[in-house]
């Protein structure tokens, strides 16, 4: 949701803007601009549309050793040039970007801006306009901005330049994600430390509420009432090359292809030297003083929870519920005595997610995130973080995060029963390296199922994946990787629900794709199949080794029954992605979405 950058130094800042907002474009790319202060004055360029065009618009002449950038995912008001970020005040003095929503943006306008003429429909044009109006109470920018930052509600990521003042960036945050990046002769901002790596890979975390004055040879965190703050700052531990596409098309496929290393990663980073699971002892003791687990997750990743509810019920023995992070607090369950909320989110910053655990941590129940971004919000503020140990991923579509999130799951099922005294049969780390090579196989089969994408997806309008038990999961985040990035309408439906009323969907050539990888539901969700195909379905059915037949389009590799989703996904991530470019879409960045959605 919308990507900030920000630099000051000596060296080529809009090139530095420019690149830092190609990295953050996953985080929206409805619009984008940059604004830069220089000997001229500030030079602003917005354009409609992606960063390439904003480079091709950028005047190359223009010097500047500060600037700011954004790259947007529309909130308030439509994808424009007006609606583009960065924002200016009537006097043009103070020019700011903003990732987040305020809440309070029209009650600040009529309290404080009646007589200011807009020229955006944004809540962000408020926030400026606001820090000019205080500007002329105090005469002295940081009190303006700090008060500014006093009276907002709702969540912002800000970075503002005063173009009377070519040695400081204002910077401040509530809820969104942003971070200070340290250099040699030059600080800067980013949304994410990826948009940086090339500069430095040395961060400084800011808190919600933090006042930070960036300048070129230091930075000075304080609260918004003044005090200093010291912090020591982190290192990123993301290798630059991660987040290039190599000689991969697209990032999409690159992340699938990595699964199997990332299923190793997993293997490696969760085992001792005696090659147990390994276990932070926290983690441990919470788990096993939960009475109940409730998951708390959105989209893909709330499917990974979907499979995480089984291990964790059939192998570790305690009663799991798993939740769509923005219904729950509208539908709060009743709470059992000793609850353990596990938060799974790939970027940690979810503000659906991050909302219930602010509200959970209110109540006093301890908090658990699986996560990709270690040092992200929701991992900062659970109790405990597992990381998942995936590398930087790019593309919106999450596949290899989901992968990652099961595996974990999968490990902490284990090492949970171990811990409560429950005698299992089941090693995850050796299955989990059954599942890895298994992945590979099916990497490997890309023409078939590239064409098995053509003859199913080239021209339909609409799709249907069924599954029981276990593959209902996976017909779940089959759906929505069709629908996100070919736009066909796809559901997900438990194979004996079809009947109960979508089946009236079901015309000459509709595709079905049936899942079977569980014994105990092979014979009825075949008889599904034998439902649709009489109404005309197009009907493929992927099966494992030892439950296929004749029919079936693809037989997957066998692998632990339990660990069926980590395998069954890979083909319909094929299929989803071959379908997306069969139709020409933009597979990385789907329309209408990002990948990091920080807005409730
Ligand atoms: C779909 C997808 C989204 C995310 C969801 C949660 O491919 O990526 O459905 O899974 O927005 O994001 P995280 O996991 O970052 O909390």
């Amino acid at each position: 949701m919308c990507g900030i950058v920000g630099y000051i130094g000596q060296n080529d800042t809009k090139e530095i803007l420019l690149t830092g907002l190609e990295k953050l474009e996953y985080r929206g790319y409805d619009s984008a601009g940059i604004a830069t202060l220089g000997e001229e004055g500030v030079h602003v360029t917005k354009v409609k549309g992606r960063i390439a065009v904003l480079r091709e618009e950028v005047d190359s002449s223009v010097e500047a050793t500060i600037g700011i950038g954004h790259t947007r995912w529309a909130t308030h008001g439509v994808p424009s040039v007006q609606n583009a970020h960065p924002h200016q005040s009537s006097s043009e003095r103070f020019t700011i970007v903003h990732n987040g929503v305020i809440e309070n943006y029209i009650d600040l306008k009529k309290e404080f801006l009646a007589d200011v003429d807009f020229v955006s429909e944004t809540d962000t044009e408020v926030i400026v306009q606001l820090i000019e109006k205080l500007y002329e109470k105090h005469k002295n920018t940081k009190k303006a901005f700090g008060e500014a930052m006093s009276l907002l509600k709702g969540s912002y990521a800000i970075g503002l330049i005063d173009a009377e003042d070519h040695d400081t960036l204002y910077v401040s945050k509530n809820k969104s994600p942003l971070l200070v990046g340290l250099g040699e002769g030059f600080n800067l901002i980013a949304s994410d430390a990826m948009a940086t790596l090339k500069e430095t890979n040395e961060y400084l975390e800011i808190y919600d509420k933090e006042i930070v004055l960036v300048n070129r040879s230091f930075v000075e965190v304080q609260t918004l009432d003044g005090e200093v703050i010291q912090r020591e700052p982190f290192i990123a531990e993301i290798d630059a090359s991660d987040t290039e596409k190599g000689t991969y098309p697209h990032f999409m496929l690159k992340e699938i292809d990595e699964q199997p290393i990332v299923m190793r990663n997993i293997i490696r980073e969760y085992q001792n030297e005696k090659g147990e699971l390994k276990l932070d002892k926290d983690i441990r003791k919470a788990m096993e003083k939960a009475d109940r687990i409730y998951i708390i997750a959105a989209g893909t990743s709330y499917h990974a929870g979907l499979v995480g509810k089984e291990f964790l019920e059939k192998l570790s023995n305690i009663p799991v519920e798993v939740h769509v992070a923005s219904e729950f607090s509208y539908n709060m369950p009743l709470l059992s005595e000793k609850p353990l909320f596990i938060f799974i989110s790939q970027s940690g910053e979810t503000a659906d997610s991050r909302a219930v655990l602010v509200k959970i941590k209110e109540l006093g129940h301890p908090a658990l995130t699986l996560t990709n971004v270690p040092g992200s919000t929701l991992s900062r503020e659970a109790n405990y973080t597992l990381p998942l140990h995936a590398g930087p991923e790019i593309a919106v579509a999450s596949t290899k995060a989901y992968t990652a999130q099961i595996a974990v799951l999968a490990v902490l099922a284990v090492d949970t029963a171990r811990v409560k005294g429950i005698k299992l049969d089941f090693d995850p780390l050796q299955e989990l390296a059954i599942v890895a090579n298994a992945m590979e196989v099916i990497t490997n089969q890309k023409e078939e199922l590239e064409q098995l994408a053509r003859d199913y997806f080239a021209t339909t309008r609409n799709a249907f994946y069924i599954g029981r038990s276990t593959d209902y999961h996976v017909a779940q985040e089959a759906a929505l990787k069709l629908k996100e990035i070919s736009y066909i309408q796809a559901e997900g439906f438990a194979g004996g629900e079809l009947k109960h009323g979508t089946i009236a969907l079901i015309e000459d050539g509709t595709p079905v794709i049936a899942l079977t990888t569980q014994e105990n539901v092979n014979y009825s969700i075949r008889g599904n199949v034998q439902e649709v195909v009489a109404r005309g379905a197009h009907a493929l059915i992927i099966s494992s080794k030892g439950l296929e037949q004749d029919e079936d389009a693809f037989v997957l590799p066998p692998v632990h029954e339990l660990l069926t989703p980590l395998v069954s996904v890979i083909p319909m991530q094929l299929l989803a992605y071959y379908a997306a470019l069969h139709r020409d879409c933009d597979v990385d960045k789907p329309r209408n979405l990002a990948k990091s959605v920080t807005v409730e």
